[in-house]
């Protein structure tokens, strides 16, 4: 891993996506989890020393994941929606043979092989804001039988707050907003990335509240199984905490309090709706 980051450091990118590629606790778990699905084929491997298989790398920004594919696998295809950064991945990987940088919007593709395994890293918190979900549920068709999605699957927590702020937000390296945990953690929702995913969710969550406070927002931590062994993140450019604010009211230690979650993964955070029941 150590060769490969320094020659990763030396990619061409735009300033966000050279935050991703500084990112090295979401990068070594990609490189980890990339590594993991090709020692399993090593039995495969041709004269050059590949492995013979078609690998997908959905949004692949500087081609950084693209790259740890290519170091496995015969034929490695990224494809990126953003001219730019397309054009920088082209330029980052232009040594490697079985790489093609593909600069178009995964969503509007049609027509095209199967894929043995398919990386995509369009992840967000609870997977509102980007496009990972729909870009899966689009590729259902150009997967083999026995594809192999990375990341595996994503897990997300919610926790009820009281938050100082009244709009939908992020916390990041450089916002830290104020609030106070005022009740459990709950696992609210699984998503299994390996197979088709509905969009729309919706259930009623129950909080127990453990301290006197007023209840105005839920926080929203999101942990990725990058594989069923290898767990990533939150990290500040990785899928940072998540606040939605809820109608206000005062509760008591002991109180239970349900409220009902709905959003569109894939739709933005404008789909997000909350209400309290
Ligand atoms: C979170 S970044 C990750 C970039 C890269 N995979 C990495 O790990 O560093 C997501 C990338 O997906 C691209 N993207 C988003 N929607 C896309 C779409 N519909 N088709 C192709 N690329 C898309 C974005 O432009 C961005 O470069």
């Amino acid at each position: 891993m150590t060769n490969n980051i320094s020659r990763i450091m030396k990619f061409k990118t735009t300033p966000y996506h050279s935050h991703l590629i500084k990112d090295t606790e979401r990068l070594s778990a990609f490189y980890e989890g990339i590594s993991q699905y090709a020692e399993d084929l090593d039995y495969l491997e041709n004269e050059e020393g590949l492995i013979n298989k078609v690998v997908y790398d959905l949004g692949c920004g500087s081609g950084v994941l693209t790259y740890f594919a290519a170091l496995y696998f015969s034929a490695v295809v990224g494809f990126e929606k953003d001219s730019k950064i397309a054009g920088y991945a082209k330029e980052n990987l232009k040594d490697f043979e079985n790489v093609l940088i593909v600069n178009e919007d995964v969503l509007k593709l049609e027509g095209l092989d199967k894929a043995d395994l398919i990386i995509c890293e369009m992840l967000d918190t609870a997977l509102i804001d980007e496009e990972e979900v729909l870009a899966l549920n689009h590729f259902i068709d150009f997967k083999e039988d026995n594809c192999t999605v990375i990341p595996s699957k994503v897990l997300n927590y919610v926790e009820p707050v009281s938050m100082e702020r009244r709009n939908v937000h992020w916390e990041d390296d450089d916002y830290h907003p104020n609030y106070n945990i005022i009740g459990k953690s709950i696992c609210y929702s699984e998503i299994d990335l390996q197979s088709r995913i509905d969009e729309n969710f919706e259930d009623v969550l129950e909080f127990a509240i453990n301290e006197d406070s007023k209840f105005n927002g839920i926080k929203i931590t999101t942990i990725t199984l990058i594989r069923d062994n290898i767990v990533c993140g939150p990290t500040p450019m990785f899928n940072p905490p998540l606040f939605i604010p809820v109608d206000e009211i005062n509760c008591r230690a002991g109180d239970t309090v349900k409220v009902k979650l709905s959003y569109k993964m894939g739709g933005g955070i404008e789909t997000i709706k909350t209400e309290l029941i």
